[in-house]
């Protein structure tokens, strides 16, 4: 028999419609990142930033996740819910900051600074969380660094959101040399061009971005953040410092803002690798399933769990 995915170009609408099937059938779930193309953000069950698909992929009433998002978020889920199948429609869609830095030279660290915490970014591999004392993202790395009693602290793998946690504490935060090639490109002299083309509109910046980038910014958030901020605030026009698959969520949620991207060129493309095609070849044949082994996902879950803990 063909299977539904070997059929030549369906429209999206009977994609959706064997999606949706399947997902009832297979008793998953779907979960987006705020990055996803517009019709993969359109199907998820459930989409936001790291943190929130962090904890809602650590408390769901399903057998199968399926994670559309990169490499990282779905390994975090999997080390989380080890008894669901977590399946990652793109099995080529990896972070490369995440990939800047590896357990071994993590290890070489921790001997150098036998006294620092080591606090990792959740753009990390299982690996480099396992060697980790915890976790943080965009939206709690303040929080999480202001939690700990060590004085220094060793931050991986993104020198941009060590830069930003450096401005809120007295801790020595020693950043890994790791970056964000979708953030780090956008320059002040985006935010100068933008400002003269929109020029009532706040500018909301990713703390990925460079600090100079940063200095120039109205205001700093997450992903989620930006999309909060956008729906509540009184302001009508806002530009927006981050990956640009953001914008689909703010004008669905706020189709009464006016959003425009920092810079057009702000695409992270291994976070566009699913498709509905994907998601639902996925969903037919359970794979790729994202499997951490079970010794290193015992140590990072320690990692991931201290940082959910902190409200
Ligand atoms: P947040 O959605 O947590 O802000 O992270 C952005 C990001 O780069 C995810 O890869
Ligand atoms: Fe990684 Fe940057 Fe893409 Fe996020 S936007 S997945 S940090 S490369």
């Amino acid at each position: 028999m063909t299977s539904y995915t070997e059929k030549v170009a369906p429209d999206t609408k009977t994609f959706k419609e064997e999606i949706l099937k399947l997902k009832k059938e297979k008793n998953a779930v779907i979960l987006a990142h705020n990055y996803q193309i517009g019709e993969v953000q359109d199907i998820a069950d459930f989409i936001g930033d790291s943190l929130e698909l962090a904890r809602k992929a650590s408390n769901l009433d399903a057998d199968v996740i399926v994670f559309c998002g990169v490499d990282f978020m779905a390994e975090t889920a999997a080390i989380l819910s080890p008894e669901k199948t977590v399946l990652l429609p793109a099995a080529d869609a990896n972070c490369p900051m995440a990939e800047m830095i590896t357990a071994g030279e993590l290890r070489v660290l921790k001997e150098r600074f036998p006294d620092a915490a080591v606090v990792c970014y959740v753009n990390t591999s299982a690996e480099v969380k396992a060697e980790s004392y915890i976790c943080c993202t965009s939206s709690n790395a303040v929080k999480i660094v202001e939690s700990l009693d060590e004085d220094q602290i060793i931050f991986v793998p993104d020198k941009n959101l060590g830069s930003y946690v450096a401005r809120f504490t007295d801790k020595q935060i020693m950043p890994w040399e790791g970056f964000c090639f979708v953030h780090d490109r956008i320059t002040p002299e985006d935010v100068i061009n933008a400002r003269k083309l929109h020029p009532d509109a706040e500018v909301l910046v990713h703390p990925e971005c460079r600090a100079e980038v940063v200095d120039l910014a109205d205001h700093v958030y997450s992903t989620s953040g930006m999309i909060k901020h956008v729906c509540e605030s009184g302001n009508k026009e806002f530009i927006i410092g981050t990956e640009v698959g953001i914008i689909h969520r703010m004008n669905k949620d706020c189709p009464d803002k006016s959003c425009y991207p920092l810079s057009p060129n702000a695409i992270c493309i291994t976070m566009k690798r699913t498709d509905l095609h994907k998601v639902l070849r996925s969903l037919e044949t359970l794979t790729p399933e994202m499997t951490v082994p079970k010794d290193v996902a015992d140590k990072a879950r320690l990692a991931i769990r201290r940082m959910l803990d902190i409200k």
